[in-house]
């Protein structure tokens, strides 16, 4: 059937070649008069030849999908902007668009009924459709050219092009707003919306179901308050606001002289804005929104305040006179639940004499969520100020329009709670009320402000040359050993003290590790990873135990280390290993983690004499288990922790066989520096590491989502991932695309399952695979897609793109070897990317 459709594409884009050529010199049409039609490949191109309307599948295998769409004519359709059936696409290229005298444009499947309509009041017989040079897409008389009957700039999908108008009228109700797609190659509504919000002032929220998700900021008369760069930035665009009673809309206007731009929302939220370099062809991708941790939703809670800056990780502090509310979840980075004020104020307690209170500027930042504020846009900043100090129920205020130096055209209020502020360059101010008994306090925060830095600093210093002192002392005479880990820890390892609620990690003293593991003998040793050593030990009363002990270097600090230990101890989820505990001595850092009788996947799956041990109910159990233990990591704990380094020896078996992943805290355990270092020397892993990782070394969840579709590979065919040749392919991911899109898939599976293997959950599991293999980490699906197409057979799978880049490369070659050609590497990805 595919084979047909081809065949029909084919043979209408010869024909329309053919009208094209015999027709020399007349360029193609940009409208379409009452009764005329477009068949599925004849087209409409604007005048200018910018934009063309046509039929078009958006996954360049599969053909069953057909959609009328408007894109960019010089990318094709990589940059679709525009889709009349977006949700009914038509099955067959018998399509076709009419114009008709009485409902405008109507889509036609080959059997006569509607996929979609402009429905157009007001069409008649002299009505025509044209696509403007804009890219709009309007039907209008045609005796006049400003009036439209209908536009498609009326009814944006996920691209904002300029000229087009977001917003809401608020008198017709009528709204311009983003969808993203569903997936890459599906323009079916998708989970994410970016609306105008016109609660309290006007701010673009995104939404991901019925979450926020990100937020501008506020209008502030010159951009929107989290935004700044759309003043001062790139000047891409001009922004063209009107806030008004009965309208609250923006229309971008490009700068004169910038090549073609397009701002669009895409499947996973972000706001992506898109240059098209007509030299080089190739779109040039401008950070924009979400850039950072800072940017999530109220990440930070209530009256609290994010600093992407803070080093190593963004972080939450609380403003002045503000403490969290659980100190113990504030200390595991668990900041949602905001911050309470250390001095109540006197007003709330009904005292009336408000007065006494104070405001407490806050300096730089995004403003907070002005839903449920105040806006009087006629007050000036003072008299905000005191109207705010009479209200009890009043927290904050700030200017709400800077121009003009933002003293004297308006102020927005708060009440209740202030979410969502964040430290942000070309930041504007907010007033925090505070009870007058934290006055003192305040002035001393202002001293505190230049003293506490230079404090730190000097203490610093201190430390450090007390640390290194002690250290020194500690290698050379090896005594008072438990006393210093005492005196550094804050408590003992003695086990009565062990069920203290402050111990979260056991400590093990290395004279236990040493008697379990027989004085770390080569005997007892389990393997060897990038970190470290791994021993098999018993400790206790047989208690079997797999101990890591981490390479003597890793250059981190010991309350650092123990922090980071206790974090994982407390990520607990059936498919990751356990971590048990834990002993620090000088320069011994080892993790004691729950032993594991089955060992490792690739000990098996690979193994042709135990390979049968794993039946495909059972190979399907541990992709399932895998993919819930990723994505608990990334997303389910309150944490997201990428495992950068998931690979099948990296998977262990329990006695049912059931996964668990370890060695996830590995990331975190490291340093930047000392994790880069080792992943460039596993050059066994190399295979696992998605191209953007294995070139740039950009990681995200998307890299984990890259190695499990290897994994997933792996499983199904128990061929290694670093095979360099594969049944005459340079690797397994080539040899699978390729019986993919022969339609063999089934010869992929391991030939040892012979009849236990469930045809339909294999092809999808390969088809999974595929999709999260793909190069480009915007196509791949989260972790929370994959478990659901693997959890309900009746979930839609999207058509996976070939994967290119490691395909045609072959996966050989060490790391160095990587790392010297990277640069070379880096621009063939892109070209292949943007080139297809
Ligand atoms: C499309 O137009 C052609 C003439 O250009 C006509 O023969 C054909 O019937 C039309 N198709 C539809 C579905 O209106
Ligand atoms: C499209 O759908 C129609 C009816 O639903 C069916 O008759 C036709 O065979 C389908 N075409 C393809 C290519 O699947
Ligand atoms: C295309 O699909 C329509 C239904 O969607 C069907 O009526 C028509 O026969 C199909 N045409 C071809 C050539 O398969
Ligand atoms: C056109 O009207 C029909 C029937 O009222 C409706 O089902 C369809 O969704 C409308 N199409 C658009 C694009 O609004
Ligand atoms: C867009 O900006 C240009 C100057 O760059 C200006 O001439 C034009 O009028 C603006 N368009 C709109 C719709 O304001
Ligand atoms: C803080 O949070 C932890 C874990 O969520 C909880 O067990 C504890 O009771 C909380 N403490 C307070 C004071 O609310
Ligand atoms: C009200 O505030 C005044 C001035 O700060 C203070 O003297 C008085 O004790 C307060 N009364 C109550 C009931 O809190
Ligand atoms: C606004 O008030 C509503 C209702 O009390 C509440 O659900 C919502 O979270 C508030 N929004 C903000 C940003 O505080
Ligand atoms: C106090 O402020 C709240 C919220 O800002 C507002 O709803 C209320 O009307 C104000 N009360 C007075 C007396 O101004």
């Amino acid at each position: 059937m595919a084979v047909l459709n081809l065949l029909a594409l084919i043979i209408a884009t010869l024909l329309l070649l053919f009208r094209r050529t015999s027709g020399a010199g007349i360029s193609p049409a940009d409208t379409l008069n009452s009764g005329g039609n477009v068949t599925d490949g004849e087209t409409l191109v604007s005048a200018g030849g910018t934009f063309t309307l046509g039929f078009f599948s958006p996954s360049t295998t599969v053909l069953t999908k057909r959609y009328l769409g408007i894109w960019f004519t010089a990318s094709g359709t990589d940059a679709v902007l525009w889709v009349a059936n977006r949700e009914t696409p038509l099955n067959n290229t018998s399509g076709v668009l009419v114009m008709s005298s009485r409902v405008g444009l109507r889509l036609l499947d080959g059997s006569g009924r509607t996929a979609w309509s402009s429905n157009t009041t007001g069409a008649s017989t002299s009505s025509v459709a044209q696509l403007l040079g804009s890219g709009n897409l309007v039907v209008r008389e045609k005796s006049s050219n400003a009036v439209f009957q209908w536009q498609s700039f009326d009814h944006p999908q996920n691209t904002l092009l300029a000229g087009m108008r977001f917003g809401k009228n608020l008198k017709t109700g009528m709204e311009w707003s983003l969808t993203s797609w569903r997936a890459q190659d599906d323009p079916a509504t998708g989970d994410y919306r970016r609306v105008m919000d016109t609660k309290g002032l006007p701010d673009i929220v995104t939404w991901h179901g019925n979450a926020k998700k990100y937020r501008a900021g506020p209008w502030n008369g010159r951009w929107f308050s989290g935004v700044p760069e759309m003043d001062s930035g790139y000047k891409l665009f001009s922004v063209q606001m009107v806030d008004g009673p009965d309208e609250v809309t923006y229309v971008l206007n490009t700068t004169a002289g910038i090549p073609f731009t397009r701002v669009v929302l895409d499947e996973v939220g972000k706001v992506r804005v898109l240059m098209w370099l007509p030299t080089s062809r190739v779109w040039k991708e401008y950070p924009w929104l979400p850039r950072d941790a800072c940017d999530e939703y109220t990440s930070c809670g209530a009256f609290g305040l994010c600093n992407v800056d803070a080093a190593p990780t963004p972080s939450c502090s609380c403003a002045v006179g503000f403490s969290p509310v659980n100190a113990s979840e504030w200390s595991r980075r668990e900041a949602s639940g905001g911050c309470q004020r250390d001095v109540p104020l006197e007003c709330a307690a009904g005292n009336g004499t408000a007065v006494t209170d104070r405001f407490a500027p806050v300096h730089g930042v995004k403003l907070p969520d002005t839903d449920n504020a105040t806006v009087d846009m006629g007050a000036t900043l003072e008299q905000c100020k005191a109207r705010c100090l009479a209200n009890c129920s009043c927290v904050a205020y700030a200017p709400a329009d800077i121009r003009g130096g933002g003293d004297g055209s308006g102020c927005v209020m708060w009440k209740d709670n202030i979410v969502d502020v964040r430290y942000i360059e070309n930041g504007q101010d907010l007033f925090l009320r505070l009870a007058k008994s934290e006055s003192a306090t305040g002035e001393r925060v202002r001293l505190a402000k230049i003293l506490v830095p230079v404090m730190a600093f000097v203490l610093a210093l201190t430390a450090a040359g007390m640390y290194l002192a002690w250290n020194c002392k500690l290698r050379a005479k090896r005594r008072n050993r438990d006393n210093l880990r005492k005196a550094i820890l804050g408590y003992s390892t003695a086990p009565n003290e062990l069920g203290d609620e402050n111990v979260e990690l056991p400590f093990v003293s290395l004279g236990e590790i040493a008697a379990a593991t027989n004085n770390f003998s080569e005997d007892n040793m389990l393997g060897q990873g990038g970190f470290g050593k791994v021993y098999k030990g018993t400790l206790g009363q047989n208690v079997q135990v797999a101990i890591k002990r981490l390479g003597q270097c890793s250059g981190q600090g010991v309350e650092e280390f123990r922090n980071e230990a206790v974090l994982i101890a407390k990520l607990q989820h059936r498919n990751l290993v356990r971590l048990l505990g834990c002993c620090i001595d000088g320069d011994e850092k080892l993790l004691v983690y729950e032993y594991l009788p089955n060992r490792s996947l690739d000990s098996i799956i690979f193994d042709a004499a135990s390979k049968h041990l794993l039946d495909w109910p059972t190979r399907f159990k541990i992709i399932r288990g895998v993919c819930r233990g990723l994505l608990y990591l990334h997303q389910d704990s309150r944490l997201t922790i990428i495992h950068r380094d998931l690979k099948t020896s990296n998977i262990l078996l329990d006695a049912d066989m059931s996964p668990k992943i370890s060695d996830f805290g590995m990331a975190r355990i490291f340093g930047g520096n000392q994790h880069e270092a080792n992943t460039n020397r596993v050059v066994g892993t190399y295979g696992y590491m998605s191209p953007e990782y294995a070139m740039d070394g950009v990681f995200s969840v998307k890299s984990d989502t890259y190695s499990f579709g290897v994994i997933v590979l792996e499983i199904i065919s128990g061929l290694k991932i670093s095979l360099t040749h594969c049944n005459g392919f340079p690797n397994l991911l080539a040899y699978a695309w390729s019986l993919w899109i022969d339609d063999r898939a089934m010869d992929l599976v391991d030939s040892s399952l012979e009849k236990s293997s469930s045809c339909s959950e294999a092809l999808r599991c390969i088809q999974i695979g595929l999709l999260c293999v793909q190069d480009n980490p915007n196509s791949r699906p989260l972790m929370s897609s994959v478990v659901t197409m693997l959890e309900n057979e009746s979930t839609p799978l999207a058509v996976p793109i070939q994967p290119m880049y490691f395909s045609y490369r072959g996966l050989g070659g060490t790391g160095e070897e990587n790392n010297t050609s990277s640069s070379v590497n880096g621009m063939s990805l892109t070209t292949m990317l943007v080139g297809r």
